[in-house]
């Protein structure tokens, strides 16, 4: 059914990988990858590719500049085998946050990273929950973006949360749409905390707009969650309105530098996120629930190899 497909996966997350390949029924094509003594990436494709339909699996999480590089060492070895078309799924897509120029003499990595990418040879991009979705513009070769919050409001239904008795807060006036459409999904009230960035670790939050939160449960829904500064300062205004209870939600755990510690002091009931990215050197978040998008990731290849519309996947 599969004929002329392949999937390779890159060392940025072997185990997402391996999931979309059972979901698929295709194995994993053998690839060698390491790294030079002085820290290059070497990549040899250990079976022939020769007229076939590649899927280069890699987030371009931390480390980063490693992973990115790896994707394009990947991407020019499969053009340079003569693969009829390779599509770059990039389930969480590094640099996102560097869209625009905000403020003098400052570049536009996510500009740059998309031309990284079409000028290794990619033919399309399949990835989810970009921080911009405006980003897909940056490139001039298609673009499949997935959302995940289907998944996570489907594991919110799950807990029976009653809605006359949830209110759906959103972490900052950029996350007022998303938050938007999970009110729709899961009902509740909507509201929405005043967030002011001092640096790149720290933000201050202090007001809530909209309301109330006494004796209400709160789900805070959020893109990425990095440092966790972000959300962290929601969770806190949120009780200090009086929640009683905090959800915390977001595709992408990158959780760097202060997050773990950060998260787990805070007062959240459960931290829901996506395996986006690899979580299996996390450690002291008990109460961190790990829902896959391997399925929603392996269905979208399945269609896009057979040129269907995978718009249904969009719902
Ligand atoms: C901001 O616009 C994003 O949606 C996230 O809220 C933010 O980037 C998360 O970063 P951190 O966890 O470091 O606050």
């Amino acid at each position: 059914m599969y004929e002329n497909i392949t999937l390779i996966g890159g060392r940025g997350h072997p185990a997402l990988a391996k999931e979309i390949a059972d979901y698929l029924g295709v194995p994993l094509a053998t690839v060698e990858l390491t790294d030079f003594p002085d820290g290059e990436i070497s990549v040899r494709i250990e079976q022939n590719i020769r007229g076939c339909d590649v899927f280069l699996l890699q987030p371009s999480g931390p480390p980063v500049n490693d992973n990115l590089m790896e994707l394009l060492v990947l991407i020019d070895a499969c053009r340079r085998a003569s693969a009829a078309r390779i599509t770059a799924v990039i389930p969480y897509f590094g640099y996102a946050r560097q869209d625009r120029k905000d403020a003098g003499r400052v570049p536009i990595t996510s500009k740059l990273v998309a031309n990284l990418l079409c000028t290794a040879g990619a033919d399309r991009i399949l990835t989810v929950d970009l921080h911009a979705a405006q980003i897909q513009g940056f490139f001039d070769i298609p673009v499949d973006h997935l959302f995940a919050a289907p998944i996570l409001d489907e594991y919110f239904k799950s807990l029976n949360l009653d809605p006359e008795n949830m209110v759906i807060v959103s972490p900052d006036e950029g996350s007022i749409k998303r938050s938007l459409q999970h009110q729709e999904n899961l009902g509740g009230e909507l509201a929405i905390v005043d967030k002011r960035r001092s640096s790149a670790t720290e933000t201050m939050q202090a007001n809530l707009i909209g309301g109330p939160l006494e004796g209400k449960v709160a789900l805070i829904f959020d893109d990425m969650i990095s440092t966790a500064g972000s959300i962290c300062g929601a969770v806190e205004v949120a009780v200090e309105h009086g929640a009683s209870d905090v959800y915390v939600s977001a595709t992408h755990a990158v959780l760097c530098g202060p997050a773990e510690a950060r998260l787990s002091e805070a007062s959240i009931s459960e931290l829901v996120v996506t395996n986006s990215l690899p979580l299996d050197k996390i450690q002291s978040l008990p109460n961190m629930r790990i829902v896959s998008i391997a399925p929603m990731l392996g269905e979208a290849i399945r269609r896009i190899h057979r040129n269907e519309s995978i718009s249904h996947l969009f719902d």
